[in-house]
């Protein structure tokens, strides 16, 4: 008994091989074209890095000379805060896409401490820099529980990443 099992098996096995076998014979051997393509792909570098590098450098000056692994760096520290991407949801601070030009403390949604809906002003660099490096003596009493990014270079890395992650899509 168990032997015809055995070898009902083997003929199920050798059958299920067959077509297969013989269609792998059958099959013309691959093209060698392009032998040195995958080569080459290797060696290029991650074309969104490249991609971003040059948003960065058709940014106007001093931005232009920021490195935007640089500023993806500094903007670690805020990421437990805050999200860059458009839609995305509030977490502990608002949601930075789109922040340039937009009037502080207005974002839908979002509960800002009285100080920051207090002020009055729009977002550009400029005041940025001035909030980055230190948000408490810039505006006394807001809830950013942060203590700055006292290094001007990393400031300027850090605008540079979020000008070009935080514009809208082309
Ligand atoms: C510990 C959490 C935390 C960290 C870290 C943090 N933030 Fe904030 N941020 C907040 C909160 C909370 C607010 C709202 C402040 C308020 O209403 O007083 C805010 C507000 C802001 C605003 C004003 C937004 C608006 O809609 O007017 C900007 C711009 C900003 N943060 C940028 C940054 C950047 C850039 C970093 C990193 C260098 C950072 N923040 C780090 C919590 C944080």
């Amino acid at each position: 008994m168990r032997q015809l099992l055995i070898s009902t098996a083997l003929v199920v096995l050798l059958a299920a091989c067959g077509p297969a076998a013989e269609q792998n014979a059958s099959t013309p051997p691959a093209p060698s074209a392009q032998p040195s393509a995958p080569a080459a792909a290797s060696v290029a570098p991650a074309p969104d890095t490249e991609a971003l590098q040059a948003a960065i450098a058709a940014l106007p000056a001093p931005y232009n000379e920021a490195t935007y692994e640089a500023g993806q760096r500094v903007f670690a520290q805020c990421r437990s805060c805050h999200t860059i991407e458009a839609d995305a949801p509030n977490r502990v601070g608002p949601n930075l896409h789109g922040v340039f030009g937009r009037e502080i403390g207005s974002l839908e949604g979002f509960n800002y401490s009285q100080p920051v809906q207090d002020a009055n002003f729009v977002w550009d660099a400029a005041q940025l820099d001035h909030w980055l490096a230190n948000p408490q003596t810039f505006l006394p009493g807001n809830r950013m529980a942060f203590a700055g990014v006292r290094n001007e270079t990393q400031r300027r890395d850090l605008i540079a990443y979020l000008m070009v992650e935080s514009a809208p899509a082309p």
